[in-house]
């Protein structure tokens, strides 16, 4: 079943889920206390993108009066919770009680502040507002991609009846309660932090097939703390405990993975981590990308933060222009500048976005880290016009000099010697990363095969795709040496049978991708070759990576990565030649 939603609710989700996430480590205790940042901004009582707008100021939560305010001052706050801009502001809305501190008023921001504390405001508290004055925003949320919401229902019953759910819903005869607080963020008048507690009764005999419950210890209930946004999830979770049956939608499925996880509900977890999956490619902001890598991380799911992983290295070079860009860690950058499967146009673009990183985090990364960045980039594989150049066009070069020569000087030596002089050279690893391609996307290396406009009457199932080969011309290899050996590559997609026979090609399933040297390459002992097929949907996202086995592209992931509909994607044919 799916329900048309905009699917911007959930990265909202997700981004208090992150502010959240002190909470979620210290599930059994509460020993430490996830209080919020001096001068934090949160959008309260609203959708996804649109709210009152708090700040937290000495230990509490309060309010921004309306006076003064304009785009300026919404543009800052929207741009702080890492949305892309701001859209209206909101006035006059009576928004759920607002007990807290009137903390701003008079706000005079620029409006490229990246903090709304640090707009001129008269003082913290100083106001002569009432809380009618409250103001909201509605931030802007990225393109659309698809503006599809999914819900689904997970159904593991096989026989179960459906007393059970009448059970946990009557909670009669109910014996063993489950107390679970999320922290609000603000700080009581004693110094204590505010918790919200709601209690569950559940049933030993139900609960006692997952232990992690305790139900078995002779105690009459737990306590559990979690993140406030999980909280509305947390009986639908126990009520699948009962029924084994949840509906999961965007916003509740990170909350019921998290749970499944806490408690050992395996197939609840596997099944919820599959919906990522399909999750993944909605947001063009990538907030929600990122925010999953980070929580896989945390939660040591190793196949989700593959997962997003991936998702983030084959779509890299749209990451680099992405709100989430400059918010990404330092651990996430230096894991996707170790992959091979970076598809970026060509390696100076990779170095490039690594300067701008650096030099928008400015003063917080340490030289230390900005040189061990730096050092993950493959300067041999940077086109050699570009290495010339490096010395005025890079914005790091004057800070990093040694760095920076060093690895010119390595990319000219593989630019320049022949393998066997190269391999004679005692600083030669040839099981360095460094000498390896990415997946380049730039000319020579790559091109994409134009598709046909699909025709809703054809009987086939797939599309057609044009019968006539791209002809591919590469250097056999990166090396400049190499720079006038030629391969011919033709490329095709074959839809069925007959394209294929036409051909002599054997073809196992349909549409089918073939990329074949047109020339001999065994001449090259020295040099194999990795090629890879690219499969983009709708043109704005790259779905699967394929990798080819005599000569035709193999799909290697057995689940489809990522969803995309029949008719719409489109190949791209990568040539990756290596030294062996
Ligand atoms: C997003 O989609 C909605 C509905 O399809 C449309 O009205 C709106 O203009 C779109 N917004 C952008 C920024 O494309
Ligand atoms: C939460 O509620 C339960 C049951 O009503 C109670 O035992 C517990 O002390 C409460 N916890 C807090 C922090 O208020
Ligand atoms: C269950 O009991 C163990 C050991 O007694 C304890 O460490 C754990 O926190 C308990 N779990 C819950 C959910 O209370
Ligand atoms: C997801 O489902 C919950 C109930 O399970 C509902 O309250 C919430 O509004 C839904 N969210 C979205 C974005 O559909
Ligand atoms: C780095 O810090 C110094 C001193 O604190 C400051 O003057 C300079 O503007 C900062 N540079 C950046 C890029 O933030
Ligand atoms: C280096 O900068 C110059 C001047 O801006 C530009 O013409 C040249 O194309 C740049 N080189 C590369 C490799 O981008
Ligand atoms: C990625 O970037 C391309 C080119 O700028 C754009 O057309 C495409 O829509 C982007 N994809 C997403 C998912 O935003
Ligand atoms: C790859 O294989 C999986 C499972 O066999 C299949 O579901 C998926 O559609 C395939 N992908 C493509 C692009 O053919």
């Amino acid at each position: 079943m799916l329900v048309h939603r905009n699917i911007f609710t959930l990265w909202l989700l997700l981004l208090l889920h992150v502010s959240g996430s002190a909470a979620k480590r210290q599930l059994f205790g509460r020993q430490r206390n996830p209080v919020p940042q001096e001068g934090d901004v949160r959008l309260f009582d609203g959708g996804a993108a649109d709210g009152r707008v708090e700040i937290y100021h000495d230990g509490t939560w309060g309010t921004v009066c309306d006076d003064d305010w304009d785009m300026a001052e919404a543009q800052v706050v929207c741009r702080q919770l890492g949305f892309p801009g701001a859209n209206s502001v909101v006035f006059g809305k009576i928004y759920k009680k607002a007990s807290g501190p009137i903390w701003l008023d008079d706000l005079k921001c620029k409006g490229t502040e990246k903090y709304l504390s640090t707009c001129a405001f008269t003082n913290w508290g100083a106001t002569d507002c009432s809380h009618k004055e409250d103001v909201g925003v509605l931030c802007e949320t990225s393109a659309n991609v698809t503006n599809v919401d999914y819900l689904y229902s997970l159904d593991h019953s096989i026989s179960l009846s459906d007393e059970r759910g009448q059970m946990f819903d009557s909670g009669n005869s109910c014996d063993f309660f489950i107390s679970v607080q999320s922290l609000t963020g603000n700080t009581q008048e004693d110094g204590t932090p505010e918790v919200v507690n709601v209690t569950i009764c559940a049933h030993k005999s139900i609960l006692l097939q997952f232990p992690l419950f305790n139900a078995s210890k002779g105690i009459s209930g737990i306590t559990v703390d979690i993140a406030q946004s999980c909280q509305p999830h947390f009986s639908s979770f126990i009520r699948y405990i009962y029924t084994r049956k949840v509906d999961v939608n965007s916003s509740s499925a990170q909350c019921l993975h998290w749970m499944a996880y806490t408690f050992g509900v395996k197939q609840l977890m596997e099944d919820t981590g599959r919906l990522f999956s399909k999750i993944l490619p909605e947001d063009a902001s990538f907030h929600t990308q990122v925010s999953l890598y980070n929580y896989a991380t945390e939660t040591q799911d190793w196949v989700l933060q593959e997962n997003c992983a991936q998702y983030l290295a084959w779509n890299y070079q749209n990451l680099t222009m992405s709100p989430a860009w400059t918010q990404l860690s330092i651990e996430l950058l230096g894991s996707l500048l170790l992959r091979s499967d970076l598809v970026v146009p060509d390696e100076y673009f990779v170095l490039q976005s690594v300067e701008s990183w650096i030099t928008e985090k400015g003063n917080s990364t340490s030289l230390e880290t900005q040189v061990d960045l730096l050092s993950l980039i493959r300067f041999p594989m940077i086109p050699v016009e570009a290495l010339y150049d490096l010395e005025s066009n890079s914005s790091l070069y004057s800070t990093h000099r040694s760095v920076y020569r060093d690895n010119v000087l390595k990319a000219f030596q593989f630019n320049f010697l022949l393998f066997s002089n190269l391999i004679s050279n005692p600083k030669f690893n040839r099981e360095d990363d460094d000498y390896r391609p990415r997946i380049y996307t730039a000319k020579p290396w790559s091109a994409a095969l134009p598709r046909l406009q699909t025709d809703n009457r054809n009987r086939n199932h797939y599309n057609q795709y044009n019968p006539t080969t791209i002809v591919l011309n590469t250097p056999v290899h990166n090396s400049l040496i190499f720079k006038t050996n030629k391969i011919y590559w033709a490329s095709n997609v074959f839809s069925n049978q007959q394209e294929c026979s036409n051909r002599g090609v054997r073809c196992e399933s349909f549409p089918s991708a073939r990329l074949a040297p047109q020339s001999v390459v065994s001449q090259w002992s020295n040099i194999v070759f990795h090629n890879r097929l690219l499969l983009m949907c709708q043109g704005k996202y790259i779905f699967q990576v394929q990798d080819f086995k005599n000569n035709m592209a193999v799909n290697a992931t057995q689940v489809p990565a990522y969803p995309c509909p029949d008719d719409q994607y489109s190949y791209r044919f990568v040539v990756r030649p290596e030294y062996v």
